[in-house]
Order: C-alpha cells, then structure tokens, then sequence
C-alpha cells in the first residue's frame, strides 16, 4: 500500500491522499472535515493575486481560517510575477504556510488574462512567478496540466522548470487544457513527469473509488495523490484509503457542516454552501427529486437541517 505520510518541505504531511482546490466549495468546513477524514492537505480555493491587492471583500473571505485548521494551505492565481510575489509575502496570507499556484485553469476568461493554465505556455512568467513567490518563505507548490492541446503534451519539461525555479511539489491533473474536466488522463504523462523532478509530484484527476487512487499511485509512481470532485461526493474517501478511524455518519458529516459554516458564515453563504454539498453527496442516489426539490427549497437554517435529516437520516441512505 502506497498510502503514507508525505514530507513536503519542514512540514511532514499526515497523509499523502491531498484534497483539491476546488472553487465554491473548499471554504474552511469543508477543509476541516477533510482533514478530519484524513486528508494530508487541503487548499482554499483559487484566490486572484489581482483581486486581494484590491482587498476585495469577497476574496478576503475566501481566506477564512482558524487556529483549529491543521495545516493553512492557499491557492493563489495570478499571471503578473510582481503582484504575485507581493501578495505572496503580503499580511493577507501570512497565516498559510504553504503557497499554491494556479498554472492549470482552463476557464477561457483566465487563460485570456494570462493567468491558469496560461502559464503553460509562457515559461519565463511561470518561473518568474515561482521564484518570487519563494521569497515570501513559504513552501510553494504548482498544479498544472499536462498541457493545452491533446496532441502536444510536455509535463515532463514543465515539471523540471518548476522545479527548477525553486517549486517544492507539483500536482499534475492529467488531462490537458483542451479536455477540460472530462476525458481519462494521462497516466503516463504523470509517470514521466514523476520520473524527471525528486521533488514530490502529486497525480490528480478520474479518481472516484478506493481502486481508481491505487491504480492511479501505482500507474504513475507518484509520491501522492489529490482527489477533486469525489471528495465532495463521498468525503469518506479520505479515511478509506488511509484506514483513519471516523465513524460518522453523512447525516452527522453534513450537519456537523452546517453547524461549523453558521459558526463563522453568514447564513446565505450557509444556505448556498450546504445545499451544492448535499446535492453532491446525492449523486449516485435514486428517487431524490422529491429531496432536492426540499433541499433547493429551504430558505432558512431550520428548513435546511429539516431537509438534510429527511435526505441523510436513517433509511434514506
Ligand atoms: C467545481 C470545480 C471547481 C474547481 N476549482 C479549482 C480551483 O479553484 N483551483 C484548482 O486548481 N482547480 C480547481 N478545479 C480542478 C480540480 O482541483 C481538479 O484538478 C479537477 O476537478 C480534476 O480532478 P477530478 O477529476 O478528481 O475532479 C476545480 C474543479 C471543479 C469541478
């Protein structure tokens, strides 16, 4: 079994099963309750260097965290080196201790902007871009693709240039710009990307069972792997591939959920965070229209635990 703790710069991390940034629902809860299934490390969700050095509010919050969190990861995206490094080694982020850096969005509005998975394609500016995010002393880290076209991958190389300019880890999602989110990706890429660097590198994407990380550690002979849309789906992911013990229930994940948002989130924020959860903890399931239809419907805290006791209660599963 490849599942073990992880060294990722001074930190040693618990596991090496990584939780993915993933935009709209990696908020503080959620990464608590990764953690607490078992996930080595788990990011905030991409935050724009442009937008937080205009202290734009909603950015700010998307920074939110406590003493309680175990190990303070942040996502930032960014494509200017200057203001990358500046926010970087900026008060907003002096709590996380480990920085990382968006070259793998595919969204077309990023990629024209010269930020995600642009980056790709600009190597000076994503090394330029490493290189002074290391100044803030934090350890950083790269997820990328493996390219933009299909037909014209080079994760290998993008991989040694990362490293180069000083990246502690890097986690590859195995498709390419062009595939999006869809598509099976490329173990191999990932394998040869592993075998160029001795920093670690990270395998993501596809992984949606216990078997699909295993074969995707033993595919690729990554140091790690980072699971996105199944972490959402079955957050128990985490304790089944690294054996932690945690015996709640999804009733009692999902209320402990909302609890834990409504501690330190608005309730609108509460609302719109636990129903995209809840529905995606549904998937899978049949005959829930009636639920989500309860679910979307709620529009206070009270309707909303009524509804998440009738989908997660006993004999609903
Ligand atoms: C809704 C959604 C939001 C995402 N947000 C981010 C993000 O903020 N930063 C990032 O690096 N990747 C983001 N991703 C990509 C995931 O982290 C991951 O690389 C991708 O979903 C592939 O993994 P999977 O096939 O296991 O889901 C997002 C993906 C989805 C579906």
């Amino acid at each position: 079994m490849q599942i073990r703790p992880l060294r990722l710069g001074h930190l040693l991390l618990p596991s090496n099963v990584l939780m993915a940034p993933l935009a709209g629902y990696t908020c503080y809860p959620f990464r608590m309750l990764a953690y607490e299934m078992g996930a080595g490390l788990c990011f905030t969700e991409m935050v724009s260097a442009n937008a937080l050095k205009y202290q734009d509010r909603a950015t700010k919050r998307l920074l939110f965290t406590t003493e309680e969190e175990p190990i303070k990861a942040v996502q930032l995206l960014g494509g200017i080196p200057a203001v990358m490094e500046q926010m970087a080694a900026s008060e907003l982020l002096a709590e996380f201790s480990v920085l990382d850096i968006n070259m793998g969005c595919p969204v077309p509005n990023v990629f024209k902007s010269g930020e995600g998975s642009a980056l790709m394609l600009d190597r000076k500016r994503a090394a330029a871009i490493i290189r002074g995010c290391k100044k803030s002393g934090k350890i950083v880290t790269v997820k990328c693709r493996t390219g933009i076209q299909e037909d014209e991958m080079f994760t290998a190389e993008f991989a040694r240039l990362c490293e180069a300019a000083g990246a502690d880890m890097i986690t590859i999602h195995g498709r390419s710009r062009s595939m999006m989110y869809d598509g099976r990706p490329y173990e191999r890429e990932m394998e040869l990307a592993k075998a160029a660097v001795s920093i670690p590198v990270i395998a993501n994407g596809g992984i949606f069972s216990v078997e699909a990380a295993e074969r995707m550690l033993s595919q690729t002979g990554a140091d790690g792997v980072m699971i996105a849309r199944y972490g959402l789906e079955h957050p128990f992911i985490f304790k089944e591939l690294t054996g932690k013990a945690c015996e709640k229930s999804p009733l009692e994940v999902v209320t402990e959920q909302i609890d834990l948002a409504n501690r330190y989130y608005e309730e609108t924020f509460v609302l719109a965070y636990i129903k995209k959860l809840a529905s995606y903890m549904m998937k899978g399931r049949k005959g829930t229209k009636q639920y989500k239809e309860r679910l979307h419907g709620s529009g206070s805290l009270a309707e909303l635990r009524e509804a998440v006791e009738l989908i997660f209660g006993e004999g609903t599963g």
